[in-house]
């Protein structure tokens, strides 16, 4: 089969963009699809891995097999080994019938293990013999049978680091990891900003039937050095954002600005250099976690600020509050669990009597001090409100809210016990 054009690839499965590293890992994909190898596809979340392991699969003799997605993330514990790879009647309470797994399903096809880092150490075991001997066993069942899957995995994690801290098993790195596909991040490929805004504008100019927003030279220039820590999605999400929100169809910088999350532009990234996949739900220490939080809670006071102070002058009628403030982005950075940091060192922050924290930025000394008493807020406060608001905004729907908050759905379950929100 002679390998095919890269550019009409690209095309078939709408992909935006021709910078060369996003080229290079699409060739890669292309090389190994006709091979049976393990594909690692890795980059941080939002820069598209989903349609890799989808070009190898159709570009491979599988084509005509099945193809079947699990996101590893989502699954509780609990079932994941049954949900794979089967269980036999009665094997646990519930299991009432039989039932195949998908490794048994995708027999002669191709099975893509997102979120592969999330899996298990016991489902880690299973999964390598499957890899090395094709063979695998039901749970609660004593026979070995056969199945004949080709495996594409991705992750968003570390995954030298996750070896490190004993979280990944070796072996089984290395078996995944046969053929490494890395997915560069936006920041990494600034060219195709502007082509992908220019997409995505266009579709939803298409689907809600008005014309398409335009971006200001000036605008332009801030969308191009931002540097987009939810990577396409979040561009995606937010030219979405402003389509459907302003009227205006000319977007001008303090528009874009205002649909940035934590006003980061023109500020000293926290999480500034070059990235390594992963570097999202890394942070390299407790300290950039606080900044970030602190930083989050002052950007919201601002607003806050701003919107009682167009409130006290008539600017705006309360009626127009819902409207203007439905963007609220929440906080990436509350990956206590999934970064392996333990929230120890409180911080302080001022809670006014009787109502909700607030941070006192140090240009408001101001500010009557009687108003406020010292109390410590920790960062599992933090994390609890964070958690409970992303719930709010996404109406209670968990995969959403724990993709809004970058944390793996299995995470978010496992807080959503911890700290009893699902009262
Ligand atoms: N190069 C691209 N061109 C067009 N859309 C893209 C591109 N990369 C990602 N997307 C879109 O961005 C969103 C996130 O992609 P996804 O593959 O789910 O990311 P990941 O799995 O890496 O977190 C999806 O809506 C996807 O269609
Ligand atoms: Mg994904």
């Amino acid at each position: 089969m002679a390998k095919p054009d890269i550019q009409q690839v690209k095309q078939r499965f709408g992909i935006i963009g021709n910078n060369s590293l996003l080229n290079r890992a699409i060739d890669i994909a292309l090389q190994v699809a006709p091979t049976d190898m393990s594909v690692l596809v890795t980059g941080e979340s939002g820069v598209g891995k989903e349609s890799f392991p989808q070009i190898i699969h159709q570009f491979s003799h599988r084509k005509h097999g099945s193809y079947i997605a699990v996101n590893c993330g989502s699954i509780p514990e609990g079932t994941i080994d049954s949900e794979l790879f089967g269980h036999e009647k009665g094997s646990f309470t519930g299991a009432t019938g039989e039932r195949k797994g998908y490794f048994e399903v995708a027999n002669g096809g191709t099975l893509f293990l997102d979120e592969v880092g999330e899996l298990p150490l016991s489902t880690q075991a299973r999964l390598l013999r499957v890899l090395e001997t094709g063979e695998f066993i039901k749970v609660g069942s004593s026979k070995v049978e056969k199945t004949d899957v080709r495996v594409v995995a991705a992750t968003n994690l570390d995954m030298v680091d996750a070896v490190n801290r004993g979280t990944f098993r070796e072996d089984l790195y290395y078996r995944l990891n046969t053929v490494p596909i890395r997915v560069p991040s936006l920041r990494e490929r600034k060219e195709d900003i502007y082509l992908l805004f220019r997409k995505f504008a266009s579709d939803c100019a298409e689907k809600y039937r008005m014309p398409a927003i335009v971006l200001l030279d000036s605008a332009k220039e801030i969308l191009m050095n931002y540097r987009w820590p939810g990577n396409v999605r979040q561009l995606k999400n937010i030219t979405e954002q402003i389509s459907i929100i302003e009227r205006e169809r000319e977007i001008t910088p303090d528009i874009l600005r205002s649909y940035l999350p934590a006003n980061e532009v023109g500020i000293v990234p926290i999480k500034a250099g070059t990235s390594t996949s992963g570097e999202q739900n890394m942070f390299s220490s407790e300290r950039e976690i606080l900044y970030q939080v602190l930083w989050d809670m002052r950007k919201d006071m601002n607003d806050l600020k701003k919107v009682v102070q167009e409130l006290v002058s008539g600017k705006i009628q309360p009626s127009e509050l819902a409207r203007q403030h439905t963007e609220e982005t929440l906080l990436p950075s509350l990956l206590v669990a999934d970064s392996g940091i333990q929230p120890s060192a409180p911080i302080s922050i001022k809670y006014k009597k009787d109502e909700q924290p607030v941070v006192i930025p140090v240009d408001e000394s101001h500010v009557d001090e009687t108003d406020y008493e010292e109390q410590t807020l920790s960062l599992e406060d933090v994390e609890r409100e964070m958690i409970k608001k992303a719930l709010e905004k996404h109406g209670g729907k968990r995969k959403n809210a724990a993709e809004d908050l970058k944390i793996s759905e299995r995470t978010l379950y496992r807080k959503i016990k911890e700290y009893n929100l699902d009262k």
